[in-house]
């Protein structure tokens, strides 16, 4: 990313430039080191948002260096991602800078409308990944979302992305398309009427397309990867020194 940014030529304060701090780098110390890092790698001397990716292990020694960080400017904005309203509300009650933003699951079929009560409530930006849900349940061919398309003369793409905007959520789809990336953006010239909000609403099914973040066997299986990938690196620098 931090060739890609060289390359392309655009000055760095017209690009908005997000990072995550991954398990293993959590507690303090690890994650400015982690943070460090990344503006290394990023040939960049700030971030504009940093979040933390999951809501497990020493999540609060994570966010003290984070608020340093914020505080010394070297990170704009400072966040959280994959948290859940009993996580995101006890972050915002036992700490006194609170995150900013939440990066969630959040797209027709998974529409966090509790969780997003609770983030007006902190005043935290709702941030959606997989705003297409990847495309699982066969969301780019709904019916629902493709006769809305049709009427507006839009894409489902660009009706999915233009309901959440309208819903004050942050979205940030994925594509290596080129022409789908200018079809993603270009969703500031019509607007979804209170009909078509209402039909889109009809579609959340409260579920996750991909995982639960509060099921105990992923918790685990986060724990079992962090372990394993310390003990890669472990036996790396190992190697390293030998
Ligand atoms: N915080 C987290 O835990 C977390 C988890 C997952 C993802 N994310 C982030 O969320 C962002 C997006 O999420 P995502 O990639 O998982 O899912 P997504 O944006 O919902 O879906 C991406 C898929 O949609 C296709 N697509 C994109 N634009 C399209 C269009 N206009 N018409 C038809 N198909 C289109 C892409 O295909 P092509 O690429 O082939 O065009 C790709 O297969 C990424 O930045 C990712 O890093 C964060």
């Amino acid at each position: 990313m931090g060739s890609a940014i060289e390359a392309s030529g655009v000055s760095r304060g017209d690009i908005f430039l997000t990072t995550k701090v991954w398990l293993e780098h959590y507690g303090e110390g690890p994650t400015r080191a982690s943070v460090e890092d990344s503006l290394r790698k990023l040939k960049t001397d700030y971030l504009d948002l940093c979040l933390l990716h999951q809501p497990f292990g020493d999540a609060f020694g994570a966010w003290r260096d984070l608020v340093e960080l914020y505080e010394e400017g070297v990170v704009k904005a400072i966040g959280v991602s994959n948290f859940y309203a009993d996580r995101l509300v006890e972050f915002c009650a036992f700490n006194e800078v609170k995150p900013m933003v939440n990066q969630m699951e959040t797209h027709p079929l998974n529409q966090q409308v509790d969780l997003m009560e609770w983030e007006r409530k902190y005043d935290v930006q709702p941030e959606a990944w997989a705003p297409f849900g990847e495309g699982r349940g066969g969301l780019f061919h709904n019916p629902v979302l493709t006769e809305i398309a049709e009427r507006h003369g839009k894409s489902t793409a660009q009706v999915m992305l233009r309901w959440n905007i309208q819903r004050g959520v942050v979205v940030i789809p994925k594509s290596v398309h080129r022409e789908r990336m200018e079809q993603n953006i270009d969703v500031f010239d019509f607007t979804l009427d209170d009909t078509d909000m209402a039909a889109i609403a009809g579609l959340d099914t409260k579920t996750s397309s991909f995982f639960s973040h509060s099921d105990p066997k992923m918790v685990e299986w986060f724990a079992q990867m962090v372990e394993e990938r310390k003990t890669q690196h472990d036996s790396s620098k190992e190697k390293k020194n030998w």
